[in-house]
């Protein structure tokens, strides 16, 4: 066999190797994009203000919402999984997995897809690992990474002592929003920031007086520093 026929012979094998492959599909909408085996099925529903999808293959569903305000907030008690805060294209987001990783729940929330819009997208219970690869191709934007996301499951905390977005979540979103008055006002970005990040340190730590309603915010005490100081890296990210 001359050196050609070899050489057509191992391309042809190899589109032969490629064709058992299954092709990806790109999902794409507002500012999240990622890819999905094809052999995943997407449905689409379009809301007022959200976005709701969702991919099936065999008994796996993977949820996609997306829209204004925090499509998740993390509320008491914080499920016994495991976290981690990672930046994807800029932006802070959380995976949180069951301890079982490879065989259960997986899912990856982004509270700031853009200035106004959160995504938040989990599986039921499935396959964990081809979940994660999909999770791992997400990009936000314009961007043009090429390398998928890195998951290093060792660096992945419990909720014991949860990252910073689960923490500020958990402990101040459920009286305040990030775009309107609640209970307490609006913490949007522009007031944090313009308050400053020591200001907002030792305001945690004070004790406050009642003003309305005779519910007051709340004070973290200074043994819990460690989650003072994750709130406020996930607040001055920028
Ligand atoms: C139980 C409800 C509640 C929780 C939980 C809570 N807050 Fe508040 N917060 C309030 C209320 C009510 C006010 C308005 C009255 C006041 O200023 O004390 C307020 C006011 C504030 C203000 C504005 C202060 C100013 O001088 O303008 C900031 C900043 C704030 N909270 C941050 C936080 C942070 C950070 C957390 C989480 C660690 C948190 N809050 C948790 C109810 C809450």
């Amino acid at each position: 066999m001359n050196r050609l026929s070899l050489i057509l012979v191992l391309l042809f094998l190899i589109s032969c190797a490629k064709k058992e492959n299954i092709p990806f599909n790109k999902f794409e909408k507002g500012m999240i994009k990622f890819e999905y085996p094809s052999d995943w099925k997407l449905t689409e529903k379009q809301g007022i203000d959200s976005y709701f999808a969702y991919l099936s293959k065999d008994d796996d569903t993977i949820f996609i919402t997306y829209g204004m305000y925090n499509p998740k907030t993390y509320k008491n008690p914080i499920k016994n999984n495991l976290f981690k805060q990672i930046t994807i294209d800029g932006r802070e987001a959380v995976i949180e997995t069951s301890q079982n990783i490879y065989g259960g729940f997986a899912s990856i929330y982004i509270p700031k897809a853009d200035s106004s819009e959160g995504v938040y997208i989990f599986n039921k219970k499935a396959n964990s690992p081809e979940v994660l690869d999909i999770y791992r191709t997400i990009k936000l934007g314009k961007s043009i990474r090429k390398v998928p996301l890195k998951l290093n499951f060792n660096e992945f905390t419990n909720k014991n002592s949860p990252p910073g977005i689960v923490l500020y979540e958990n402990n101040c979103l459920g009286c305040h929003s990030e775009f309107r008055y609640e209970i307490g006002p609006s913490l949007d970005q522009k007031f944090i920031q313009s308050k400053g990040k020591s200001w907002l340190e030792s305001y945690m730590y004070s004790k406050k007086q009642p003003v309305e309603y005779d519910i007051e915010c709340s004070q973290i005490q200074k043994k819990d520093s460690s989650s003072v100081n994750e709130i406020l890296k996930y607040l001055f990210q920028k």
